[in-house]
């Protein structure tokens, strides 16, 4: 019965003691595929702390190929951007507190695709996670509110209106008498070329 209970104050010491192990430090979280960053805009590269800590305390690193050459350097409470991200580069919640460590970097130029790193050490270790940002440049998007607007109702009404006024023409034409049936002459220049346009009408 001692040697039991002796056994299972050992295996409950065991667990505790790894579980201590675990949860004591923190690891840093990005997503795992890669970010699209579009030309001259802004882009947020996220990262967290898990499980939720505050990392006020702790060393916050971004870098882009060197550890060295760092964008943004968070250190005894100092806050450093690296002279080349210089009014490029901030943290989206400076307090820290809920380990969102997460960078918004804006103006992106091409040169800026690459692979980043964030980095969180509260003094003991260490953990760091990289991610991948690609550059493209804008293209025409069709979910921009204005585009929507006249691609849904400006081209189409436009249509619409060219067609009444079309049907109205020819109607008045062909009372007049001046359609005869097929020729309709289009001038576009001078001299008036006459070019045939059977198929407008
Ligand atoms: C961290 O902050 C960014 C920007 O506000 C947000 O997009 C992201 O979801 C946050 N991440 C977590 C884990 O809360």
């Amino acid at each position: 019965m001692g040697n039991f209970l002796w056994f299972c104050a050992e295996l409950l010491f065991l667990l505790s003691l790894s579980q201590a192990l675990e949860t004591g430090q923190v690891k840093v979280v990005v997503p795992s595929s890669s970010m699209l960053a579009i030309k001259d805009s802004s882009i947020v590269l996220p990262c967290h702390l898990e499980p939720e800590t505050s990392a006020a305390g702790m060393e916050v690193r971004w870098f882009k190929g060197s550890f060295t050459d760092f964008l943004y350097l968070h250190k005894n409470g100092k806050e450093t951007v690296g002279s080349v991200y210089k009014g490029r580069v901030s943290l989206v919640h400076p307090d820290l507190e809920k380990g969102n460590v997460s960078l918004l970097l804006k103006d992106i130029t091409a040169s800026d695709e690459g692979i980043y790193t964030c980095h969180v050490s509260p003094g003991q270790y260490f953990d760091e996670r990289s991610l991948n940002m690609l550059v493209r440049e804008r293209v025409f998007e069709c979910s921009h509110p204005v585009r929507l607007y006249l691609s849904v109702i400006v081209i189409p009404a436009v249509l619409a209106l060219f067609c009444f006024w079309a049907s109205l023409l020819y109607a008045q034409r062909k009372k007049q008498g001046t359609v005869s049936s097929d020729a309709v002459y289009w001038c576009t220049a001078r001299p008036c070329n006459t070019r045939r346009l059977r198929s407008l009408f």
